[in-house]
């Protein structure tokens, strides 16, 4: 896109002379996720990423929880964040009193934390899932109950595929409860197109879906199943991301985006790299707890 293109020069320069990596969201726009990212991937990977890269200074284009996840596996490396307002409807609909409220109320059962979740949140958690291993996470706790949160759909996904009781939360993600079974029906039927959609949907959508699966997930299913036509049910940057990967698949529409991952923008990079601001700041009991739960995480599997 042309008119990006002086913005793009720019950060990259820029980058270059401070010795920084970017790293973007699938959930990023095109021009930030192919013209500035030198690593792309899902909110666990892009954490993972700044622990092992070589760098020093990170700037996270995603949202808030994803720079936390940056600065808690990373602790010694700057993390910056292009916008600090840049939230998620998830991590915000619990808090670490909340979770503290829940143990009490079911004394001695373990709590399983979703990844979008504040590091406080994390921090109060037995262990972090992801939407990729949120079923063995649970199984690996070998207790007949455990509490589940915040994502209610992501939850109710999960508790059809084991035994372990799940008590959950009222979480939504804001972006994709709004997808119907009426959208995904009229996609599949008007266009013959294959059906993916991430678990934070409804129970109603993931019904009529092909294949559910996180956003790394969905990425490997469109490279093994290469369909002619595929209605991708989650934030639409990742569609228009994986277009340039796979020329022969049309992929048909509906599109929401999330405002938050839009608030990382061009120009805030710019602003972030020149300024050296937002840095995530976690005080370090909170980020050693959380790099506990998300530690327990990673040894059960990615
Ligand atoms: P991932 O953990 O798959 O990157 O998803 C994050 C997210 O915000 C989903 O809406
Ligand atoms: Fe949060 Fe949903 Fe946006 Fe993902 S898409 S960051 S879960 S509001």
């Amino acid at each position: 896109v042309p008119m990006h293109l002086p913005w793009i020069d720019a950060i990259n320069a820029l980058k270059k002379q401070r010795g920084a990596v970017i790293m973007a969201h699938s959930y990023q726009s095109p021009e930030i996720f192919h013209g500035v990212a030198d690593i792309t991937g899902d909110s666990l990977g892009l954490a993972q990423a700044a622990a092992d890269c070589d760098a020093d200074l990170i700037v996270v284009c995603g949202v808030h929880f994803m720079a936390e996840s940056a600065k808690i596996l990373a602790p010694n490396k700057t993390v910056l964040i292009p916008d600090l307002e840049a939230g998620c409807s998830l991590a915000s609909s619990i808090t670490a009193a909340d979770v503290l409220a829940l143990r009490a109320q079911y004394p001695g059962v373990p709590v399983v934390s979703y990844a979008n979740t504040s590091a406080a949140v994390k921090a109060q958690s037995d262990v972090i899932c992801t939407s990729a291993n949120a079923v063995q996470v649970v199984e690996s706790l070998g207790v007949p109950k455990v509490i589940f949160l915040p994502d209610e759909f992501l939850g109710r996904h999960v508790a059809r595929q084991t035994r372990v009781e799940l008590v959950l939360w009222h979480g939504r993600c804001e972006v994709h409860e709004k997808f119907t079974a009426q959208q995904a029906r009229h996609a599949r039927e008007q266009f013959d197109a294959k059906l993916v959609a991430h678990p934070e949907c409804s129970p109603e959508v993931l019904a009529e879906a092909d294949f559910v699966g996180s956003t790394t997930a969905m990425g490997k299913w469109l490279e093994r199943e290469r369909p002619a036509r595929v209605a991708m049910i989650t934030e639409c940057s990742m569609a228009d991301n994986l277009r340039a990967q796979f020329p022969a698949t049309q992929f048909i529409k509906p599109c929401n985006l999330c405002p938050h991952m839009q608030r990382i923008t061009l120009q805030n990079i710019y602003a972030c790299l020149r300024d050296l601001r937002h840095a995530i700041e976690i005080p370090a009991e909170v980020g050693a707890r959380a790099r506990a739960a998300l530690q327990r995480m990673l040894a059960v599997g990615r």
